[in-house]
């Protein structure tokens, strides 16, 4: 039997008054506990409400940061028993072709874009003229093909902050996009003779070109309620697997922390990669995000974020943070690709995230989209009740599924551009037609919150306009 890890040994800092809340701030410092090996697979954590006392805390708040992190999978809790650590959890440090559009939509419900007139400009244009008077002279010569230092730097720091993840700056690898970190991913992994790898279905795998063209062959796992379901890999003989654990794309499932532990559990068994794709992570709005999966395992997983959402896609920006035999490799493949991503830019977002207007941008877009969604689902309750919504609530987008009787998909899609509304349907995203029940993907983040339930009763209209006609 396990004895219980006593307080002293998770060693945590707390400290008042610093503006960072005590129920994250215990969080963050269990999370460390585990992936240093201080608190080890299987080690019972003291009760809440000794712990609690101990640390003079409200039990409520170490009661939050158990949840949190089981949540995670990083620790488990059972009704009546203690929480421990799960075993996974021992980390060691050791769009599709879109069809012509009218010049303006009506109405913009084409998921996964951000609004684009919230986009810090002033900021940005600061950091940039800011990097472009005080760097030196060096910072002008070709770049170290994984970035700027000051750059890996402050994205790991960022994400290890907003993503619970283990960067370190050496196995940090900046790049233009997730679409370029695939291409590189998918590379390295043909060089080591991988030759297959799992991709979620419905997935993004099938619609992005970088992922079709990497030469890989893309074997499809099916995506229920609760994420990719884990258990068919066994069976598939892949040396990878591509996943949106956090959010998946595009139902909204959240993958849960039985897959997340099962997931990293073929990984370790099967020396099998798994290739995060942690797109829009950031955006949680009816709780505090899922930390990564990386951060359970960073050795066992690469993973690639992007600055497409929490941005703009225009910058063209990404970060890989790769296990450690992997870097190498993943350097001389960006070093042939385009000898290392624009170093300016990459000081300009290393300033812009030092000087915390990323996390000033976050907060505000979180917010303006958390409310977007929200009218949009009670417009959508009212014109089109008979559609429901799946996945949690984040992200840029909602999917809403069709009603079996109704019109197909295609037809829907087609009658709304007729009427100047954009949106997409789930059959871009799935392996073969019929793969997935019928929905729309249905963006909510460029519409002002006044245009939000407008757009939604235009779409239920075009929806009914196409609607089958009765059987006999
Ligand atoms: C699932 C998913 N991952 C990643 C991205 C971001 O791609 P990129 O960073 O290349 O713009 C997108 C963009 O649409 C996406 O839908």
């Amino acid at each position: 039997m396990p004895r219980r890890a006593r307080v002293s040994e998770v060693l945590v800092p707390i400290e008042r008054g610093k503006g960072v809340p005590l129920r994250i701030q215990l969080q963050r410092a269990l999370r460390k506990a585990i992936q240093e090996g201080r608190l080890f697979p299987g080690a019972l954590l003291p009760s809440s409400r000794v712990f609690a006392e101990e640390l003079g805390l409200a039990r409520g708040v170490v009661v939050d940061a158990y949840e949190q992190l089981a949540a995670e999978g990083y620790l488990i809790s059972r009704r009546g028993s203690a929480t421990l650590v799960a075993h996974r959890a021992a980390t060691s440090l050791s769009a599709a072709h879109e069809p012509e559009l009218p010049a303006e939509p009506r109405y913009d419900f084409r998921p996964g874009r951000p609004d684009h007139s919230l986009f810090p400009r002033g900021a940005w244009l600061a950091c940039l003229r800011r990097v472009l008077a005080t760097a030196p002279d060096a910072a002008f010569d070709y770049p170290d093909a994984r970035g700027a230092r000051q750059a890996r730097a402050a994205v790991a720091g960022y994400v290890n902050r907003s993503r619970a993840t283990a960067a370190t700056p050496d196995r940090t690898l900046l790049c233009a996009g997730f679409a370029q970190g695939m291409r590189l991913v998918c590379e390295v992994l043909k060089t080591r003779g991988v030759r297959r790898i799992a991709v979620e279905d419905p997935g993004h795998a099938f619609e992005s070109s970088e992922v079709r063209a990497s030469g890989l062959e893309l074997v499809p796992v099916p995506v229920d309620d609760r994420g990719i379901c884990v258990d068919r890999l066994a069976r598939l003989k892949v040396g990878a697997v591509y996943v949106t654990p956090a959010h998946q794309y595009p139902t909204g499932a959240v993958l849960s922390s039985e897959r997340r532990a099962s997931l990293l559990a073929w990984a370790a068994e099967q020396r099998g990669l798994i290739v995060e794709d942690d797109y829009d992570g950031e955006y949680r709005y009816d709780r505090e995000p899922i930390g990564a999966l990386q951060g359970l395992g960073p050795e066992l997983v690469v993973y690639i974020g992007s600055a497409s959402k929490i941005l703009a896609p225009a910058l063209r920006m990404g970060w890989i943070l790769s296990p450690q035999t992997l870097i190498q490799d993943l350097s001389r493949a960006k070093l042939d690709a385009d000898r290392g991503s624009a170093g300016m830019d990459q000081l300009a977002l290393a300033e812009f995230i030092e000087r915390g207007y990323l996390d000033r941008h976050l907060r505000r877009t979180r917010l303006i989209y958390s409310r977007r969604r929200a009218q949009l689902a009670t417009a959508l309750g009212m014109y089109l009740p008979e559609c429901r919504i799946r996945g949690i609530a984040a992200g840029l987008h909602l999917t809403l599924e069709l009603p079996p009787e109704g019109a197909a998909e295609s037809k829907i899609i087609a009658g709304a551009l007729r009427r100047g509304i954009h949106i997409h349907g789930m059959r871009t995203y799935q392996a073969r037609a019929g793969s997935g029940k019928p929905a729309l993907l249905v963006g909510y983040c460029r519409l002002p919150e006044e245009k939000i339930k407008e757009g939604a009763k235009a779409l239920a209209a075009a929806i009914r306009a196409v609607r089958r006609p009765a059987g006999p």
